[in-house]
């Protein structure tokens, strides 16, 4: 069976381990981000998503490398976090963090949509921070709330298409839009593992096994998924 798995950020993170786990398990990995997927044999589009041109530029291209498969499996991974509160945020910086977090998987929707087959899937990436806030990073909280409405009106709009959705959410995973956020004092590791059951960050790998068991499993058509090593209630 032709297996397509098409990815947004597999440049690095958790999306390149997860184009790994995918190309391990036989599928044809089409990477869309600014740098490129260093997994053999990926094809790799120069995209920038929050270029709202991308679209009309591009969209030949990402069909051409997509081609017709049995079974395609879309993940929307590409994001990112700004650091704004409600005070001080501007309303490009939210439109920016909106394009890439939810419009472009909007856009790739509309466009791979014709192209997916029964048993092909949909997961989106969403974060903690997709049913919580915390403060200081308010674009990419309203972005990943707005995630998780995204992947429950796709489950509803593609019912009886046998397409299936989830959203996963991970926790402080060990990336360099952790690190970028975080800085590097390793007090504030210490503060954010003493939040976690397991008292470590997760691997990107992890969060990969995470959406390739989502990615192949109908049963959780429309479930928001959390995959967070265990968060320390208070
Ligand atoms: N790490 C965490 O603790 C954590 C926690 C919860 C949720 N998440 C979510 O997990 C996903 C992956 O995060 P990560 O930690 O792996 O991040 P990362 O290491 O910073 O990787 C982000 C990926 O997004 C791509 N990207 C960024 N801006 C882009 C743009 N304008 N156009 C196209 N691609 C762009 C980057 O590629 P280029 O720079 O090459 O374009 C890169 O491949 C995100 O949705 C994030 O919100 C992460």
């Amino acid at each position: 069976m032709s297996k397509v798995l098409l990815i947004t950020g597999a440049s690095k993170g958790i999306g390149l381990a997860t184009a790994k786990r995918f190309s391990n398990a036989g599928y044809t990995v089409v990477n869309l981000s600014r740098s490129p997927c260093a997994i053999d044999g990926a094809s790799n589009l120069a995209v920038d998503l929050t270029d709202v041109s991308w679209v009309a530029d591009f969209s030949v291209q990402i069909l051409a490398a997509v081609g017709e498969p049995e079974q395609l499996v879309v993940v929307h991974n590409a994001a990112m976090m700004t650091k704004e509160t409600v005070r001080d945020i501007e309303a490009q910086t939210l439109r920016n963090v909106l394009e890439l977090n939810v419009v472009a998987a909007s856009r790739l929707n509309t466009l791979l949509l014709p192209r997916m087959e029964h048993g092909s899937s949909i997961i989106y990436i969403s974060s903690t921070l997709g049913t919580k806030a915390v403060a200081n990073t308010h674009a990419y909280v309203v972005s990943k709330h707005a995630v998780i409405g995204q992947m429950r009106a796709t489950c509803q709009d593609l019912a009886g298409s046998m397409i299936h959705t989830a959203a996963i959410c991970p926790g402080f995973t060990e990336t360099e839009m952790l690190s970028a956020h975080l800085g590097a004092n390793p007090d504030v590791y210490d503060q954010i593992t003493a939040t976690i059951a397991h008292r470590r960050l997760a691997q990107p790998s992890e969060i990969a096994d995470t959406i390739w068991f989502a990615s192949q499993s109908p049963v959780i058509n429309g479930a928001v998924i959390d995959a967070n090593l265990g968060q320390i209630e208070t």
